[in-house]
């Protein structure tokens, strides 16, 4: 289903030098593969190891010996509701330092393009469903990822600051909850899809016979393949130049209780799934409302099941080499 319009409002040359900060992580990865794909071959990535973004002198040097042309900001400090509730300062503190130098260093070498990657939980916690770009600042955050998205929020700020000071065509883009190869599967940090996919795989593997999923099952989530959002970010750098920020998602949601069963089938799990009552449910429905992306004639590609094909197929090949936090 190629609805893509064929003549971009605003071509990226395919020799630009484009810089995908987070270049190894998932998104990062996947827009990285994206841009090979549409014939990009001028890329720089560093790994955090080799560039630390919450270094600012380092930043500034690295954009002003590079010079890159191109910015597709996908790095950040990334986890799930346990990840996020037990580290607030650091998710706050790592996540605005890495933000504010990449794009006080990118304005100060003039850098035109630059895509920033926000997520669904900036937005308020009761914000009506399915939810619009409007509801951003509406109302009160879910209290066990704010400091995450207060740190989203300035990023989306920061984007438009520098639209209104320098005419800079930056972007923000809101995706959804991704899933694909790259993910992170840790036992601790991992968000609900890899960690569900990892419990059923191991209790297959240790012939358990009944694995427990957070909470009653019923609540509704969003999940978007991870090469579709980086299909979407390209198309977006081509084609939308606005302060607004956009929501890139699948369109749909599914509940916890039948993700969990797709899953257990992908995965080849033939036990019990309970739901464990004691944990929370979160917020009843999490879908975003994506009008304005299909406006521009964007649409996903792969279905969930596929995805959950695909994904589950790069666990198993990476399944000795995955992350360690
Ligand atoms: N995953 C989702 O479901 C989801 C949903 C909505 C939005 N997003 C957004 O997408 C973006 C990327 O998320 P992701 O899921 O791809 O996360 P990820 O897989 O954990 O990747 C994050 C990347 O950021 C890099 N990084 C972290 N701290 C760094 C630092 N101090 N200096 C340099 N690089 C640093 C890491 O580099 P190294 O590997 O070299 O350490 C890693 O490659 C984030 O802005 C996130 O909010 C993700």
């Amino acid at each position: 289903m190629m609805t893509e319009p064929h003549s971009p409002a605003f071509p990226l040359e395919r020799n630009s030098l484009v810089y995908v900060a987070g270049h190894r992580g998932l998104v990062g990865g996947a827009i990285w593969r994206e841009l090979h794909r549409k014939g990009f071959t001028n890329l720089i990535g560093a790994t955090s190891a080799e560039l630390d973004l919450r270094n600012r002198d380092a930043v500034f040097t690295f954009f002003a010996t590079q010079r890159p042309t191109v910015v597709i900001d996908a790095a950040a400090r990334v986890g799930g509701i346990l990840a996020n509730n037990s580290y607030p300062a650091e998710f706050l503190s790592d996540n605005l330092q890495i933000q504010v130098n990449m794009m006080d260093a990118a304005n100060s070498v003039d850098v035109d393009r630059l895509l920033f990657l926000g997520s669904s939980c900036i937005y308020p916690k009761f914000a009506t469903q399915p939810i619009r770009e409007e509801s951003l600042l509406t109302g009160a955050l879910e209290s066990t990822n704010d400091s995450y998205a207060i740190a989203k929020i300035a990023g989306i700020m920061h984007v438009q600051a520098s639209r209104r000071q320098y005419g800079r065509r930056w972007i923000s883009a809101m995706p959804t909850n991704l899933y694909g190869p790259g993910d992170n599967f840790h036992p601790q940090n991992s968000h609900v899809l890899p960690g569900i996919i990892r419990r059923f795989h191991e209790a297959k593997l240790s012939g358990i016979n009944d694995v427990s999923v957070w909470g009653t099952g019923t609540p509704r989530r969003e999940f978007l393949y991870v090469d579709d959002l980086a299909r979407a970010c390209f198309f977006l750098l081509e084609n939308y130049d606005s302060p607004e920020i956009i929501n890139v998602g699948f369109g749909d949601d599914i509940s916890i209780r039948d993700l969990s069963e797709l899953v257990a089938g992908v995965v080849g799990y033939s036990g019990t799934i309970s739901q464990d009552r004691s944990k929370p449910d979160g917020t009843p429905r999490k879908l975003l409302d994506v009008s304005r992306l299909k406006a521009l004639g964007w649409r996903p590609h792969v279905s969930l099941e596929d995805g959950l094909e695909i994904t589950y197929r790069w666990f198993l090949e990476h399944e000795h080499n995955l992350r360690s936090k």
